[in-house]
Order: structure tokens, then sequence, then C-alpha cells
């Protein structure tokens, strides 16, 4: 990604990335390790990945729950901004990944403690306790909906909830009905809607992941 090549969207992330963010051989590392183990291209990119960072330092949440662990990239970011004293779990289903990832977390040695936890993410988050006040979900699409609710159930008041891929290309406008992924990412918009406990809005972006978007919802308990 360092180089210019790609589309305008693709160069401009690769701008951004080289003008904003700072040359850091464990990320460099990890991409490289995640790229090498053979896992798919799908993490974050380095410019998302820092606004989650920033969104976690500007609202001072010192404990983050992550749904979809991936080689860590996105992890190493959370881990970040929850910094000294902070602790962050997040939940992958793959073995071989989450060890990648404890490998490559532990290379960025972030501040913050980082626990992995191996297994189908709804089995994990129904024995997990919080609270939480920051979580991203970026999984299996067809379970966000079921995500968001363990995520504001484990939430502090005033936590924020993150959701990747929710417009995919445009394809939630219009999903196929065999794609679970593009249903899931569309069905989510009614759930966060409908549920009594969040209000949300949704950013559409461009760039080296093309055009996506991540819903941001925030936990109010106690009002109802
Ligand atoms: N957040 C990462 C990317 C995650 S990709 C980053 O930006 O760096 C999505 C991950 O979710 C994959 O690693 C996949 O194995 C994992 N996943 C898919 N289904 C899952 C499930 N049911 N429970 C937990 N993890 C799951
Ligand atoms: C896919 C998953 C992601 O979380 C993402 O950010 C991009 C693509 C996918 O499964 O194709
Ligand atoms: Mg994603």
């Amino acid at each position: 990604m360092s180089d210019l090549a790609g589309t305008g969207p693709e160069r401009v992330d690769a701008f951004i990335e080289e003008s904003l963010l700072a040359t850091d051989p464990a990320l460099a590392a990890c991409r490289e390790r995640s790229r090498d183990a053979g896992l798919p291209d799908i993490a974050v990119t380095a410019a998302q990945a820092k606004f989650l960072q920033l969104l976690i330092e500007a609202s001072g949440a010192k404990s983050v729950l992550e749904v979809g662990t991936l080689g860590g990239f996105s992890t190493i970011f959370l881990a970040r901004g929850a910094g000294a004293g902070g602790r962050v779990v997040t939940l992958e289903l793959d073995e071989r990944y989450a060890e990648l990832a404890r490998a490559n977390i532990a290379r960025a040695a972030p501040a913050a403690s980082v626990e992995v936890i191996v297994g189908p993410a709804l089995d994990s988050l129904a024995r997990l306790s919080g609270p939480f006040d920051f979580a991203f979900i970026d999984a299996d699409k067809e379970n966000n909906g079921a995500y968001v609710d363990h995520a504001a159930r484990l939430a502090r008041d005033g936590a924020l909830i993150v959701v990747d891929n929710v417009v995919r290309e445009g394809r939630i406008l219009d999903p196929d009905p065999a794609n679970a992924s593009d249903t899931g990412s569309r069905a989510l918009y009614a759930h966060v809607r409908d549920h009594p406990q969040l209000e949300a809005t949704a950013l559409q972006t461009v760039g080296a992941k093309g055009w996506d978007g991540m819903l941001i919802a925030r936990v109010r308990k106690g009002e109802y």
C-alpha cells in the first residue's frame, strides 16, 4: 500500500497513510506476516484504524471489545487507544488467525492488555463480562444484529459501538437474498433504529477497501 498504485481512492489512502500515520515496523510486520500466512486481505486500513484509536482516546474509553480479530491489525490500534491501564478483549473464530494475532500484538507491545478469545463470537459473548466503553464489530456480517445486542448489553452508559462494512459497494440497497453478509449488513440499520438504547449514524467511506462504511452507535442506558 505504500506505493501509489491503484485507483484514485486507493492512492489517496496511501497518501494519507504516508502523510499522517507514522511508519511503524510492528504494523508493517503485522501486515506482512498476515499476508504471508495467507490471511484474507480484509483488515481495516491504517487510516480507519487510527480513526478508531482516536475515537477511543477522545471518549476516554479504557475497556474495549472487538468482534473479529483476523491478524490483529485493528486490535493493535484499539489497544493503543485504550492505553496504559486499558484492556482489549477480541474475539476470533479461527485458532490459526488468533495465534498469529497474538504474535503480531506482542510485537507491537501496546500498553493496554489484550486478550484474544478463540471460538464462535456468539458463544464468547454469552460468557463475557463487561462493562465495555467501546466496541468494534467486524466479523461475520449475518450475526451483526446479535453482536450489537451483546455489545449494548455489555456496554457502559455512553459507550460507542462501531460496526464495519455497512455499505458494501452499495449492495445494502438491494442485497442478494443468497448473500448472508449483504443481507446481514442491510438488516442492521432497522435493527439499530429499533433498539431502545441506541442512537446511531453511518458514514460512507472510499479508499483502499473500495466503497464501504461504518455505523457508529452510542449506548444510552437507563433512560428506558
Ligand atoms: N478487525 C480485523 C478484521 C476482521 S476480518 C482488522 O480490521 O484487522 C473478520 C474476522 O472475523 C475473520 O478473522 C474471521 O475469521 C472472523 N470471524 C468470522 N466469523 C466469526 C465468528 N462467528 N466468531 C468470531 N470470529 C469470526
Ligand atoms: C470482508 C470482511 C470485512 O470485515 C471487510 O472489512 C471487508 C471484506 C469480506 O468478508 O469480504
Ligand atoms: Mg471489516
